[in-house]
Order: structure tokens, then sequence, then C-alpha cells
């Protein structure tokens, strides 16, 4: 039977949101930091699609940010936000102060052993833990049945996996499809730090992963790196920080394509003037 839509409810509270979401099963759960775009709808639009309540939050977490001008510049969008949120099928939208989720500071420091210790766990200290942090109080509050993430912060899905295993959520977490721009960059909030100029230049990023897999099977692992690391460096306007082609489980790199049967190869590029720290990933083997 469709849902019937009977307009979205805002909380800032947590007590508030708790009280609207007792004794309700199937509650779908979408964690956001707001600015959002068509990636973000794409997973509210499908928790919408398959749960009975869809909850959505923003909160521009600060404990993930390891770069505290980059937690300053993060774009901060509300109205809009909550126009979006609107018409795209959320029930209840969260938007709690920083006091709100951390009434106290939170030391708990998590151990998610060699999936945190390589591509961005290495290159943003502290990152994960922060988002185990508010990832783990937001599901206490909300209690989720299902929650969804972009499959674009690839190796976040991972740590949040992980997470859910050791502190024993009954939540499934449930990966999206990555949404891209016509050109092939993928969508992020961060793309509107971006010069119209950069924007399209990006799409150098998204082009030069999918050709690589055209001719994976000819080169080694080794000179497929080295390829796509050249051929986006080539681009004046960019830098590769890192390209690791990795065992889409376990998350370490691989030396040989037989060394794993799902492969993923997962890219942080820095980009124009403003050196926006973009990242995308690619499958060569699912
Ligand atoms: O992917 C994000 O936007 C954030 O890391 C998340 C999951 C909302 C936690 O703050």
């Amino acid at each position: 039977m469709p849902k019937l839509f009977v307009g979205m409810k805002v909380f800032r509270k947590t007590a508030d949101l708790k009280a609207y979401l007792k004794g309700r099963k199937n509650v779908g759960f979408v964690p956001t930091m707001g600015a959002l775009h068509e990636g973000h709808l794409s997973l509210i639009k499908r928790c919408a699609d398959e749960n009975e309540t869809c909850v959505v939050s923003v909160f521009v977490n600060p404990t993930q940010f390891n770069d505290k001008n980059d937690l300053k510049n993060y774009p901060r969008t509300e109205e809009a936000d909550l126009a979006l949120l609107r018409s795209n099928g959320c029930d209840a939208a969260f938007l709690p102060s920083v006091d709100e989720i951390y009434p106290e500071e939170d030391t708990r420091v998590f151990n998610f052993g060699a999936i945190a210790d390589v591509m961005e766990g290495v290159r943003r200290p502290g990152h994960f833990n922060g988002v185990a942090q508010v990832v783990s109080r937001l599901f206490d509050i909300v209690k989720p049945e299902r929650a969804y993430f972009g499959e674009k912060d690839f190796q976040q899905i991972a740590i949040v996996k992980e997470m859910v295993r050791q502190l024993g959520f009954a939540v499934e977490i449930v990966p999206c499809p990555i949404v891209r721009e016509e050109s092939g960059l993928a969508k992020s909030s961060r793309n509107t730090l971006l010069s119209a100029d950069e924007k399209e230049k990006a799409a150098l990023i998204y082009r030069t992963l999918r050709e690589s897999v055209n001719f994976a099977s000819e080169m080694t692992v080794a000179q497929v790196k080295k390829w796509v690391v050249d051929t986006i460096n080539a681009n004046p306007i960019m830098e590769v920080e890192y390209y690791e082609i990795v065992d889409g489980r376990t998350l370490q790199s691989i030396e040989k394509w037989s060394d794993a049967d799902y492969v993923v190869g997962c890219i942080t590029v820095y980009c124009g003037e403003k050196r926006i720290r973009l990242i995308d990933n690619i499958a060569y083997k699912i």
C-alpha cells in the first residue's frame, strides 16, 4: 500500500525525536552533514521507499574533522536542505546542536584494525574514530532497522559495518551506488567549492578510472596504478594524493589481480586553486 505522507517533522532535541519514534518499527535512517545534493537524495528516496518512517539527520560532526579549517569552511545550507528533505520523502529531520549530540566530550577510542590503517585512515588521523562516535550516537537515538550510506565513501562503509558488529547494533547497513554529474564527476558537497572550469576539468578523475578498467587485464596492478596517477597529474590543476587498488573486503592493497575476487580502486585528488579534496572509486572485479 502506498505510504501516506503527512508532512515532515523537524526536531532539534534528542528527547523530542525519541518521543516521536517511540513504538515505531521499520525505521530507516540517513545520516548526513547537510549541503544536500542528488547523491544524498538518492539515499533519502530509497530510505523513504523501503521503510515506513524515514529519518534524516543533518549534523556537521566536529569530531571527524582533523582539519579545523575544513570544519569551518564546510558548507552549511540549512534552509535549502529542509526544502529538499520535505520534497524527497523524509518524515523526520533531525538537526541537533553539538551540545545535543555531545553533552559531554566523547572520549571513546575505537579499534578497527587493518581496515582503518590504510587510505583515509592514514591521511586523516582520528577521522574514522569521529565518524564511529557520531554514527553510534545517532544509531542509539534513532534505533533504525536500516541505515543508508553512499559508496563514494567506500572505506567509511567498511568502518561503519565493523562498528555495528563491535557494538552489536541491530541495523542493516545499506550501501548505495555513487551518483554522478553528467560529466562523470562523483556528486559531493565539496563540488560547490570548485569553480565551473575546475568542475569541468575534475571529470578527468572518473574518466581515467573508467578507462583504466578497460585495459586492466593487459597490465599489472602496479602499471594500472601508475597510469592512473600519471594521467590525472598531467593536468596542472590536479594532484593525486593516493590511488590504491585494494581487496574490496579487507581494504588491503593487492599486488596481483588474482589476489582478490572483489577489487576496487580508491582515489583522492586535490583539485583547483583551493585544493579541494575529491574522492572517488571504481570496481575492477565484483
Ligand atoms: O558521510 C558523511 O556525510 C558523514 O561522515 C556521516 C556518515 C554523516 C557522519 O557524520
